[in-house]
């Protein structure tokens, strides 16, 4: 028989487990999402050990079911996050996070010259490649790439 797994964060009754971020992009996530700002219960762990990731975090939010395109947005951050929703202490469905076709907000152009970054503009991007993340700035076409993507 399997020995029963030791958790290193407490299950919980209903809500949703955001697995697989990467332990540097944590509070990314968390500002992403706006968990800062919920009144959910939220418990998390960070530096587990995960053999795919090095180190990983895990976020807990009780009583709180997310909409597909809130949850995507943490994509460009943490793209192997995987999420598990729980129903009465089971996971009734796992889902993984995709690249939006579109991102609003979140991420900086890297064009010092751009609007957005001299005004009080929020930025927005079309997603001109998912894997190796590119965003193409609507205001000034400039292509923001995954080595110079910062995170606002
Ligand atoms: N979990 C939880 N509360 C529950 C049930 C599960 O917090 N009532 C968490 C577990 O701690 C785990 C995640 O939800 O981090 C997924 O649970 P489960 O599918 O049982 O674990 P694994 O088989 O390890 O999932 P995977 O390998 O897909 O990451
Ligand atoms: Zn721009």
């Amino acid at each position: 028989m399997k020995e029963p797994k030791q958790l290193s964060v407490s299950a919980i009754e209903s809500g949703t487990v955001i697995d697989h971020i990467p332990a540097k992009t944590l509070f990314k996530v968390i500002s992403i999402l706006g968990l800062d700002h919920i009144d959910s219960q939220i418990t998390f762990g960070t530096n587990l050990e995960s053999k795919k990731l090095g180190r990983k975090a895990i976020i807990k939010i009780s009583g709180k079911f997310f909409e597909d395109t809130d949850i995507n947005r943490i994509a460009l951050v943490a793209p192997e996050a995987k999420l598990n929703i729980i129903r009465e202490y089971e996971v009734v469905e796992k889902k993984v996070v995709e690249v939006p076709d579109a991102i609003v907000g979140i991420a900086k152009c890297m064009n010092p010259k751009c609007i957005t970054n001299y005004e009080k503009v929020t930025t927005r991007f079309k997603v001109v490649s998912k894997k190796n993340v590119a965003l193409k700035c609507h205001y000034c076409e400039k292509i923001t790439n995954q080595e110079n993507l910062q995170i606002i």
